[in-house]
């Protein structure tokens, strides 16, 4: 008898074992469990057997029964978590939006202007060097051969961050302090580039940009002179506006170089023959540049006596106007697609 009920038993296993899917295995429920179960068959048995092997087989088939219900129960949760995953499945939503057009993205104006700086300068045997956009006021100032009060300093509109001392930390006013920080990092010869972002308290216009972009020029080496200074921008900007588009330099004033000038381009419009946008000069005015003032060689522990070298800086965004006939600056940042879509 408890062979037979533990045979009853082991095949009920089997069939809920093999229940493909909850409708399966109600149906395997009643015909194991129900009225008409091998294992009702063997309780019926029961009342034949004496005293004692019905206790035992009693237990036995109580003890089959709990066995087949607790497997019942855990095919059940089993075949139900199954069922609710290939629901979710079937009724996933591909919420990916497809757009419909062979339009690709591409990068920024500004950002293709920069690439294309970097290389021409490449092309001319610098390197390419980056610094931090917030400052210490050492680096955008002191360094620079302005001390705390000089005057020079209101020639920028300074965004100062609340960090340390009042005043101590700010946003750079111009890529001028990367200079610095190339010439602390290594020893001369230098010839180096530093493009980056920058920021000063205007409010923008057609020619201003609180954020704005400019590519720095450093060489340091024996000997250099302000003919190596002309002739290096002359050769910058006849590989990037073309042949027919020259510079001059007209006198000027920054404190970290000296003698310092302004340099202008044939206006890109008239060719140099006067137009409105040159204000009818044929010139278009792009950036500073002179001979590293003897005072910033000293602020990184150079010797002005054995080092000589020049630097120069100009607007990114700017140039890229300039280029491209844009006469707002702020369309730059505007993130209109009309007008990125055009470069
Ligand atoms: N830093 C200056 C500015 O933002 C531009 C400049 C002038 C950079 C002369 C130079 C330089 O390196 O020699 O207005």
């Amino acid at each position: 008898m408890i062979d037979e009920i533990h045979a009853a038993r082991d095949e009920a296993l089997r069939r809920v074992e093999a229940a493909a899917g909850v409708a399966d295995l109600d149906g395997a429920e009643s015909a194991l469990l129900g009225k008409r179960s091998a294992l009702a068959a063997l309780r019926q048995r029961l009342g034949a057997l004496d005293p004692d092997e019905r206790r035992e087989a009693g237990r036995a088939l109580n003890e089959a029964r709990a066995r087949v219900e607790e497997a019942l129960a855990a095919r059940r949760s089993e075949l139900a978590a199954g069922a609710r995953a290939d629901r979710l499945e079937a009724e996933r939503l591909d919420l990916t939006e497809v757009v419909p057009t062979r339009r690709r993205g591409h990068l920024h104006l500004v950002t293709q202007t920069r690439d294309r700086l970097e290389d021409v300068f490449v092309g001319m045997g610098f390197v390419v060097a980056e610094g931090p956009e917030v400052e210490t006021d050492w680096y955008n100032f002191e360094a620079l051969n302005m001390p705390p009060a000089h005057p020079a300093r209101s020639m920028w509109d300074t965004l100062y961050v609340d960090l340390g001392p009042p005043e101590s930390t700010l946003l750079r006013t111009h890529t001028s302090p990367v200079q610095v920080r190339v010439m602390q990092a290594q020893s001369p010869p230098i010839y180096a580039v530093m493009p980056g972002r920058t920021y000063r308290r205007d409010t923008a216009d057609a020619s201003h940009l609180p954020v704005f972009h400019q590519i720095e020029g450093l060489v340091v080496d024996r000997r250099i002179t302000f003919g190596d200074l002309a002739g290096t921008i002359e050769a910058f900007t006849n590989a990037y506006f073309g042949p027919d588009i020259h510079t001059r330099l007209r006198p000027s004033y920054f404190p970290f170089t000296e003698p310092s000038a302004e340099f202008d381009i044939t206006c890109v419009f008239c060719k140099g023959d006067g137009c409105r946008s040159c204000g009818q000069v044929g010139w278009l005015e792009l950036g500073g540049c002179g001979m590293v003032h003897p005072n910033v060689f000293r602020a990184v522990g150079y010797d002005p006596e054995e080092w000589t070298g020049f630097a120069f800086g100009f607007g990114i965004d700017r140039m890229t106007a300039s280029r491209h006939g844009i006469d707002d600056l702020r369309e730059l940042l505007s993130n209109d697609i009309r007008f990125l879509e055009q470069f």
